[in-house]
């Protein structure tokens, strides 16, 4: 039985955390909430049970075990080092400290070994790049995977509760005829558009989320060779997001083998009936906690490639039901380290 803290346990990300901890029956002995000041005195229902949110502080993680932590990435910069010297170990969500290299970055279906190098803290990898490496993994075990070229079709609750917010605030005033309330999270209206850019852009051209693509699927999959190739956009959607993957292997590799490889992998569920119109969607994968593929289809040419449509919840596989993962592999390591 651990002793838990949530941290950023009012978010988007956190409030499924929650959810997964009950729904997965983790074994806890004591939680407790925590985030900003703003969010103290909120209340938060666990297992039955009343529980105030209490403002993150030092002395809170005393005599925690594991902490799941879901803020932005300055606040985690701060706190997770806190948490971890503490003696806790720290599952953490933002991007503060995917690429350290002291700090294992880790996709259960893919790297769940990582788990156990780490030194306090476990980052958990950014949602786009999670579902994509679950998809990936087995064509990569089966016949190496060369080059990706993806491209993304984020929902709004990629960019946590203010983007849900301004997504259903615009789409409101829309449906009452009303102007469109200006944009504060996204730099254009997210209603009735595609917007190209996800976080800030860099000297390269790429998005810090294109990147992040590139980086971590490197990291994740132990392979500095593989070529990703993203563009990274954000979609009129509220949750889950969805990916157009073009997969370059060094061997030729047939839908049919990917689906029968598809098939058997952990975490993914094979959605891929043309004739029926049965293909993934995001709405569908709301709520759920696998990696759906579908519209599997060879290249035209190259025998070596292979086209296909990837979706999953960003709030649950992109993140909470992740890092609920990890926290699961942390408990079948050694009870010291866990
Ligand atoms: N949304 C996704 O799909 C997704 C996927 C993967 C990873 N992530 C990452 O997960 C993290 C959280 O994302 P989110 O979508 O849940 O964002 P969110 O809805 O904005 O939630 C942020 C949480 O952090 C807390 N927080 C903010 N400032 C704080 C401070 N100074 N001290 C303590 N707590 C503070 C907030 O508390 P208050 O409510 O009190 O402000 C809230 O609980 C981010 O790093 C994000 O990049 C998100």
């Amino acid at each position: 039985m651990k002793n838990v803290a949530v941290v950023g346990a009012s978010g988007a990300v956190g409030e499924r955390m929650i959810r997964l901890l009950e729904e997965r029956n983790f074994p806890i002995s004591a939680i407790q909430f925590l985030a900003s000041p703003r969010s103290a005195g909120k209340t938060v229902t666990f297992r039955g049970e009343s529980h105030t949110v209490r403002p993150i502080s030092k002395e809170a993680f005393r005599g925690v075990d594991i902490v799941l932590s879901s803020t932005p990435g300055g606040v985690s910069r701060e706190w997770s080092p806190i948490a971890a010297a503490a003696g806790a170990v720290v599952v953490d969500n933002s991007s503060a400290f995917r690429m350290d290299p002291d700090v294992p970055l880790v996709v259960p279906e893919v790297n769940p070994q990582d788990v156990a190098k780490n030194k306090g803290i476990i980052a958990n990898p950014n949602c786009s790049t999670i579902q994509m490496v679950v998809a990936l993994k087995p064509l990569h075990d089966a016949a190496r995977v060369l080059r990706v070229v993806v491209s993304t079709y984020q929902s709004a609750s990629g960019a946590g509760q203010k983007g849900i917010d301004e997504f259903e605030d615009q789409t409101r005033a829309w449906g009452r005829g009303e102007p469109i309330p200006a944009p504060a999270k996204f730099a254009h209206p997210i209603f009735n558009n595609c917007l190209p850019q996800i976080d800030d852009f860099l000297p390269n051209g790429f998005t810090k989320e294109e990147m992040k693509m590139v980086n971590e699927t490197r990291k994740i999959m132990g392979d500095d060779s593989i070529d990703v190739c993203p563009t990274c956009v954000r979609v009129p959607v509220a949750y889950s997001h969805s990916e157009s993957i073009l997969v370059e292997t060094a061997r030729p590799l047939s839908a049919e083998e990917a689906l029968a490889l598809w098939r058997e992998a952990p975490g993914v569920t094979v959605v891929d009936d043309p004739s029926q119109l049965q293909y993934p969607l995001a709405a569908s994968a709301e709520g759920r906690d696998d990696v759906f593929v579908g519209r599997i289809r060879n290249d035209l040419k190259n025998p070596n490639a292979l086209l296909f449509w990837c979706v999953s919840d960003n709030l649950r596989k992109g993140a909470a039901t992740n890092a609920v993962q990890i926290a699961e592999e942390l408990l079948k390591l050694e009870p010291a380290r866990a």
